[in-house]
């Protein structure tokens, strides 16, 4: 979703701000411009990549010390070039950036359109500085007290990024529900949406705080909430690598994070689980352990994958903790009027960490009274900074908007706090838990195995690369797998494709099937191993092509499957980690072949900041 940086200090402000917007381009947009001071305030801005604003760009006095860029996702108003940002105020002395919706747009500019404004694009966004120079004209007071005053009459969700004609150093930056991070160099600043384009220069950031406004003035940084209360920025040292968001020989950022899963799920275990004496503990689920252990259920909400990783969790609390689960889409939760009763348990569920629904469900959850656990994976993100308590996945950055480590690991983190609980509750053996130790341990090797059939996989993707349909099935454990297939294929490939529950196939999807429709079983041998190939017979029994991801060994379901993927044995409750793998890797090579822009997919964000 929308990228915002902003630069001021002794470099090239241009150069630092269009290579931090393509660090940014991974959040998906359709848009991109810039704004530069030389004398004149001077703002680009054209539809399209990154490289076509960098083309409209040349021949252009770009020499400037201090500027805003921004990638947009269009919300209001279609993508083009005068709806992208910034955008300047009346007078063209200020200029805007901003990441989020502004709710009560349409009232404010229907009173400046009273006054005479005159608006150039359908955005929110030029409102929004329109109202700020009104306010700072009639009410004669500084640019920092009009941004207050203005964001004090906003309603909705912002992270914005103002500069000013009148003053080369001076850039004011304000966050409520969108993020924003303030990198603080040697005598420069950098503003960003994550921390992804200030790495390079410096690892000490301020997370801006919901009703913050950050000013950077003659090389100062200051830090007050919209109440006009200051505050005291608190400073963060990033662990982050630069190698970390860069592609380190890979083609695509996604192929590079699926064969990255062994590392990262190895990361999410380091120091957290030692099979050989036992020992399972996450540092950051320590208060409020027990209300996890004596919850009478979990509610889990995320979006997306995040959703899916939510269905694997309720299996595993449900089997090991005896718990019932409820696993809620965060955007319908939030909505719907929810039963949620003081002390209820909510775990939260997110890669990003700034999904605004999910982070909305959670200030739903916790206004009644509920105790959020968040798991999440950006490090100091919004939604982990709202939970009480929480586990990061500790996966690294994952730039391919289709998440694949991320997945993997927020499955690493669930199973852990299920065992966790399960053994506080004496709900598991101690045998059990200790073989589930054991496994997890074991887990990234056999990742590492499925990676090897890439090649394999790849000839699949070939076969299949023009199909327009596909079905993914799968029981048990492996139903959220079939769903997580699917939306990989549909992100990437722009294929459809649909997940369901093997068993209720029969109920509607069975009628799509005929010799041309691609069906993935995720068929691996568990306790619902005899029902699957039941399913498979009916698959067959209607020509529909079978492409099966089996137990190696198994010498039953290749007999009846086109194409057969295997995968190593996998208790059950783990499989997912290991059996997702393939489909990542199918949904990859179909895209590739077809030309798509894997890491980019149109009209997907990868961090979805407006609800
Ligand atoms: C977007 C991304 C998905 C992600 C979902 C939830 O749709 O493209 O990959 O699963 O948001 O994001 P979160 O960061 O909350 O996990």
């Amino acid at each position: 979703m929308c990228g915002i940086v902003a630069y001021v200090g002794h470099r090239d402000a241009s150069e630092v701000i269009i290579k931090g917007l393509k660090r940014l381009e991974y959040r998906g947009y359709d848009s991109a411009g810039i704004a530069l001071l030389n004398g004149e305030l001077n703002v680009y801005k054209k539809k399209g990549k990154v490289s076509d604003l960098e083309d409209a760009l040349k021949g252009k006095n770009l020499d400037s010390h201090i500027g805003i860029g921004h990638t947009r996702w269009a919300t209001h108003g279609e993508p083009n070039d005068v709806n992208a940002h910034p955008h300047y105020s009346s007078s063209k002395k200020l200029a805007i950036i901003h990441n989020g919706i502004i709710e009560n747009y349409s009232s404010l500019k229907k009173d400046l359109l009273n006054k005479g404004h005159k608006f150039s694009s359908e955005t929110d966004t030029e409102v929004l500085i329109h109202f700020i120079e009104d306010i700072q004209s009639n009410n004669d007071c500084t640019l920092e007290e009009a941004v207050r005053l203005a964001l004090t009459q906003v309603i909705g969700a912002y992270a914005i990024v103002i500069m000013s004609k009148e003053d080369p150093n001076l850039l004011i930056a304000a966050r409520k529900g969108s993020p924003l991070v303030v990198g603080i160099g040697k005598d420069e600043f950098f503003m960003a949406s994550d921390a992804t384009p200030i790495i390079e220069y410096t690892n000490e950031v301020v997370y801006l705080n919901d009703q913050e406004i950050a000013i950077v003035n003659d090389g100062k940084l200051r830090i007050k909430t919209t109440e006009d209360v200051p505050m005291t920025p608190y400073i963060h040292k990033l662990e982050m690598e630069l190698e970390a968001i860069e592609k380190g020989g890979f083609d695509h950022f996604m192929l590079k994070e699926i064969f990255e899963q062994p590392k990262s799920i190895s990361d999410c275990l380091r120091g957290r689980l030692d099979s050989k004496s036992g020992r399972l503990v996450l540092g950051g689920i320590r208060e409020y352990a027990n209300k996890l252990v004596n919850a009478d259920r979990i509610m889990i909400v995320a979006c997306g994958t995040s959703w899916h990783a939510g269905l694997v969790a309720e299996y595993m609390f449900e089997e090991f903790c005896r718990i019932p689960v409820e696993v809620e889409y965060a955007s319908e939760f939030r909505y719907r009027n929810p039963v949620i009763r003081e002390g209820d348990v909510v775990i939260a569920i997110s890669q990003s960490g700034e999904t605004a629904d999910t982070l909305a469900a959670i200030d739903l959850a916790k206004s009644k009274g509920a105790i959020i656990f968040g798991v999440c994976n950006v490090v100091g993100s919004s939604i982990a900074r709202a939970s009480h308590e929480g586990s990061y996945t500790h996966a690294g950055p994952e730039i391919g908007v289709a998440s694949t480590k991320a997945f993997t690991a927020q499955l690493t983190v669930l199973s852990m706090i299920s065992l966790i609980v399960a053994q506080k509750k004496g709900t598991i053996t101690e045998r059990k838990f200790h073989e589930l130790l054991v496994e997890l341990e074991t887990i990234p090797e056999k990742v590492e195995q499925v990676l090897k059939l890439n090649d394999t996989i790849k000839e699949i993707a070939w076969t299949f690369k023009d199909a327009t349909n596909f079905l993914y099935l799968g029981r048990g454990y492996n139903f959220p797998v079939a769903l997580e297939g699917a939306l990989k294929l549909k992100e990437i490939s722009y294929i459809h494709a649909e997940g369901y529950p093997a068993a209720e196939m029969k109920h509607g999807p069975i009628a799509l099937i005929d010799q041309e429709m691609p069906v993935v079983f995720i068929a691996t041998r568990d306790s619902s191993y005899e029902k699957i190939v039941s399913n498979i017979q009916e698959v067959k029994a209607r020509k529909g092509r079978v492409i099966s991801v089996v137990t190696e060994g198994d010498d039953l379901i290749p007999k009846m499957s086109e194409f057969v993927i295997e995968v190593p044995a996998v208790q059950e409750s783990l499989m997912p980690m290991v059996s997702v793998i393939p489909l990542q890797l199918l949904s990859y090579h179909i895209a590739v072949m077809r030309g798509c822009n894997v890491d980019q997919p149109r009209n997907l964000a990868k961090s979805v900041t407006v609800e």
